[in-house]
């Protein structure tokens, strides 16, 4: 077992689309591989269980975004490395959350809106484009990017392999992970 203290949080954000879930899997398989203890926290898995009853208006976007952080605080200090995918799309809160937690880092998943939009993986773009889903990210409600990520993937010109490594060497330049 490694006897060396890593628990940390590695908070993925950016647009519906963008490409968080898909980045943090790659990066959850690759650190597993390695041994180390790995937990994914994924905003709209979340809203299943934990985060139940919450909607998207800014308060709930917050409140949601304080629960995932206060879970990953709590297993970040037991030596896992936690790995978040949610929107947060409220900068204020994203510092919060930062601050609250001592080892953290950010990715900013970077695709535009025009990109998502294109891709439209669970149709919901369509959906909010057409008035049948409200307040969603980036056409009704806002996204704030991040002013300095220590991560920034831009996943319409890497893939995601690339992307991942990103974030994977960023963890060892940090001293993270060997
Ligand atoms: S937030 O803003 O951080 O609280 O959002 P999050 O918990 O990550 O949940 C985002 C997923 O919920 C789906 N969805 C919406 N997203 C944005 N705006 C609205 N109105 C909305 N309604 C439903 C969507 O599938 C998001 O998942 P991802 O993986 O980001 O596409
Ligand atoms: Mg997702």
């Amino acid at each position: 077992m490694r006897q060396k203290e890593y628990g940390m949080t590695i908070w993925f954000t950016g647009l519906s689309g963008a490409g968080k879930t898909t980045i943090c899997q790659f990066v959850e398989k690759e650190l597993r591989i390695q041994g180390y203890r790995v937990e994914v926290l994924d905003g709209d898995a979340v809203r299943q269980n934990l985060c139940k009853g919450l909607g998207f208006s800014k308060e709930d976007r917050e409140e949601n975004i304080r629960r995932i952080g206060f879970v990953a605080s709590l297993l970040a200090r037991n030596n896992v490395i936690v790995l978040v995918s949610a929107i947060s799309p409220y900068r204020k809160i994203r510092e919060e959350v930062r601050q609250s937690i001592p080892s953290f880092i950010e990715v900013y998943v970077n695709a535009s809106l025009e990109v998502c939009e294109q891709r439209d993986v669970k149709g919901l773009y369509k959906k909010a484009r057409s008035g049948q889903i409200k307040h969603f990210t980036g056409i009704d409600d806002p996204y704030e990017i991040p002013f300095s990520p220590e991560v920034e993937c831009k996943t319409n010109q890497e893939s995601i392999a690339e992307s991942a490594t990103k974030v994977l060497e960023k963890l060892e330049e940090l001293g993270y992970t060997t």
